[in-house]
């Protein structure tokens, strides 16, 4: 045995028991009752039933029967490791945010990377987005970064979210497929949705297939704020750029390695951090005011769109390493709970019309995932500075407020509890809102070919050409015609010559009108300075 000692007889079943000793300490129930026996349960006689009073058995079975907890209801499947954020020089004109004041200063992060529409026990290699997750343990409270490896997303406004899920997850009568989006209700929804297709270039793309998490960059996709001690806002776009630079896999090699090793991207994390090869990424910013935003000639609250490097350079501001890998998968991958509202004094948000409805998806999905309100109190949640407040109860509380006073204002002068800090607190950057309500967008939103073909043209010729085969696969498992062709329709705003190969591919008989496209646009009156994208 591997620790403590077998005894002179086999138990009455003949089984082998390990007992206590040496460096095996004794088994208890999770009353901390020490147990004799772990391999038998209590009988009336060696032939009889079995007997209630069993509590070992009970609790046992009671514990094993409620394992499994919801599984995300988008990037279910998932990697994590901690590490470190270390900050390059002091971004006080910048931000008030503590984790920015000063150079060398180092912040505790857990980082989860994840693919999107797969389930918990999906493969690694599927093409599809891939999470980048960050947690900032900072000295002012938890900072959530929940980026993506793709700097634009596939809708702009959260109405249409449950439904792009449903769409690209497994069909509801077929239950598949599991983890891939060729399949005719993805398209179909796809092809519905013009805005989607910036985002479907970068999905058809090689970066849909990473070699491994290390090679991959990742975004904030949003426009965000920084804002000073004093008051000043600078929008933000924030980026990850690996130290290994950007690699992927070819579409035959992600087939293959889906089939011999469907946790290939998790072992290699996994081995890299456990050898001592611990991967890097830089905190880039691109910094922009308003002046640039009325210029620009996209929104810069539209998601699906991005400001190019030219237009905008990433100024690097510091770096991250994960060094750490976890101690118990479930304990912190599966239980951390990032949240796009979950922000520090010095960051804040935009009226991005997605990032508002991400800000209440979070919270509301893990009181039902985490089962109750103190999810916050899981250690890979909880915040590694002071946390005080006179929030109580609920389910599995175990950080309840101290003394008498659970409330505020009181008059309890020896023992008052936490108030508010007017200076130090958390304070909402004041945007004038002065508008109608009403459920449209600004116009440039409409245009949702420009940057597709911004991309498409910036790619290589051999990275076109996957990114034809890929339309070409994927499509080709879409048994309904009209779909196929809608999406040819698409393409053929895009680029002409890309929406022939895969009409040919496709073996399309006739080329379909190219679909109606909204004009003019801003980008139309104002087209870009430069129509590419840098890579590194
Ligand atoms: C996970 C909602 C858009 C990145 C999730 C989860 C929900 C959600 C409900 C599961 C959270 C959990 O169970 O802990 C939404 C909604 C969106 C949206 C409603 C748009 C309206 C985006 C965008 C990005 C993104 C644009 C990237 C910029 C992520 C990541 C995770 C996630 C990385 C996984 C976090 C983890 O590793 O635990 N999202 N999402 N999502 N989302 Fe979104």
């Amino acid at each position: 045995p591997a620790s403590g000692t077998l005894p002179d007889s086999p138990g009455t079943g003949g089984e082998t028991h390990q007992t206590a000793g040496g460096k095996s300490p004794v088994l208890t129930t999770q009353q901390g009752a020490p147990v004799a026996d772990d391999q038998n349960t209590l009988r009336a006689g060696p032939r009889g039933p079995a007997l209630l009073e069993d509590f070992h058995f009970r609790e046992k079975l009671f514990h094993f029967d409620h394992e499994r907890i919801p599984e995300r209801v988008v990037h279910a499947r998932g990697f994590g490791a901690h590490g470190y954020f270390e900050n390059y020089k002091p971004l006080t004109d910048l931000t008030r945010a503590d984790l920015f004041q000063r150079a060398g200063e180092q912040t505790p992060v857990f980082v989860r990377f994840s693919t999107v529409a797969g389930n918990k026990g999906s493969a690694d290699m599927a093409r599809d987005v891939r999470g980048f997750a960050v947690k900032f343990y900072t000295k002012e409270g938890n900072w959530d970064l929940v980026g993506n490896n793709m700097p634009v997303f596939f809708i702009q406004d959260p109405m249409k979210f449950p439904d792009m899920v449903h769409a690209f997850k497994d069909e509801p009568d077929r239950g598949f497929p599991q983890a891939a989006t060729a399949h005719d209700n993805a398209w179909d929804f796809i092809s519905l949705t013009p805005e989607a297709m910036h985002m479907v270039m970068w999905v058809m793309s090689d970066r849909a297939i990473p070699r491994s998490f290390r090679f991959m960059e990742g975004f904030g996709v949003h426009t965000f704020r920084l804002v000073t001690a004093q008051g000043k806002s600078t929008y933000v776009k924030f980026h990850w750029k690996p130290k290994l630079g950007l690699q992927s896999v070819v579409w035959n090699e992600a087939v293959k390695i889906n089939g011999a090793d469907p946790d290939f991207h998790r072992r290699d994390l996994w081995d890299a951090i456990q050898t001592g090869d611990f991967p890097e990424w830089e905190l880039g910013l691109q910094l922009f005011d308003d002046a640039f935003a009325d210029e620009f000639e996209f929104d810069v609250l539209d998601p699906t769109k991005m400001i190019p490097e030219e237009q905008v350079p990433v100024q690097i501001v510091g770096k991250l390493v994960l060094n750490r890998t976890v101690d118990n998968f479930f304990a912190e991958t599966e239980q951390v709970a990032f949240c796009t509202q979950n922000v520090v004094p010095g960051v804040d948000f935009t009226n991005d019309p997605l990032l508002q409805g991400r800000n209440f998806s979070y919270l509301d999905t893990q009181l039902k995932r985490l089962g109750g309100p103190n999810f916050t109190h899981i250690p890979i949640n909880a915040p590694k500075c002071p946390v005080m407040n006179f929030q109580q109860d609920g389910h599995m509380a175990v950080r309840n407020p101290k003394g008498r006073v659970n409330y505020e204002p009181n008059s309890w002068a020896d023992a008052p509890g936490p108030r508010e800090s007017p200076t130090a607190g958390y304070r909402t950057f004041p945007e004038p809102i002065n508008t109608p309500k009403q459920r449209v967008r600004s116009e440039t939103f409409a245009d949702h070919y420009s940057q597709a073909r911004q991309f498409y043209v910036s790619q290589t010729p051999l990275e076109q050409q996957h990114i034809a085969n890929a339309l070409t696969f994927e499509l080709s498992k879409v048994q309904t015609l009209a779909i196929r062709v809608r999406m040819v329709s698409h393409l053929l705003n895009i680029d002409a010559a890309l929406a022939d190969t895969v009409a040919k591919g496709l073996r399309l008989k006739d080329m379909p009108a190219a679909a109606a496209a909204a004009k003019p646009t801003r980008a139309d009156l104002k087209p870009s300075p430069k129509l590419s994208i840098v890579k590194n």
